[in-house]
């Protein structure tokens, strides 16, 4: 994919016009679509098929799980999930798109996975569990990664009302992630080492 060829090495500030190319000002960036501003929308429409397949696959991660911790937690991490697809939705709207999906072929890996380790562990096991909560931990800290930068990169393009939105998302994600490493120490990890292998 051809990328920014001479794209300013300069700042990540919206308001720099610097740039030897253009001297637009922010308000004239926005109203054009630059090749950041391009690809910016298309991996929002990534990170929007990403959510709403999560909003599919935490019910059955849910149902494979066995503490009632971590089912609380993909219960509760659904309901948010929900919230991060609207608020996507919104952010579309900011921009004047409308929403789209596209295939996120992380996501859909990520979760692939998990459903290779619901197969290969056992109903009922903290062992099952601890599968699933490093399955959930790589999709937050996908999405962690995602909406950091794509966070940075509405502030650099001027979307400060999109930014701050898809900072929300980040912090909840953040979360999730404590709260799941949080129930692999407290209650999983601990009774998983003390499962035998049955014959
Ligand atoms: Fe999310």
């Amino acid at each position: 994919m051809a990328t920014a060829k001479k794209a300013t090495k300069k700042s990540a500030r919206p308001k720099s016009s610097s740039n030897s190319k253009s001297s637009n000002t922010a308000s004239t960036a926005q109203s054009k679509d630059s090749m950041l501003e391009e690809f910016f929308a298309d991996e929002l429409k990534d990170i929007y098929w990403a959510e709403k397949h999560l909003v599919k696959t935490l019910p059955k991660m849910k149902k494979a799980a066995t503490s009632p911790e971590l089912q609380q937690a993909f219960e509760d991490h659904l309901q948010v999930t929900m919230e991060h697809v609207s608020r996507l939705e919104e952010v579309f709207e900011l921009m004047g798109k409308k929403p789209q999906a596209k295939k996120c072929d992380a996501m859909a890996g990520i979760t692939e996975e998990g459903a290779g380790i619901i197969e290969e562990t056992e109903k009922g096991t903290a062992t099952r569990d601890v599968g699933l909560i490093l399955s959930a931990q790589k999709v937050e800290h996908y999405e962690i990664a995602t909406y950091g930068g794509l966070a940075q990169l509405a502030r650099t393009l001027g979307h400060d009302d999109v930014a701050e939105i898809l900072e929300t998302t980040l912090a909840d994600e953040k979360e999730a992630d404590e709260l799941l490493t949080g129930i692999a120490e407290n209650n999983v990890n601990y009774e998983a080492s003390q499962e035998e292998e049955e014959e």
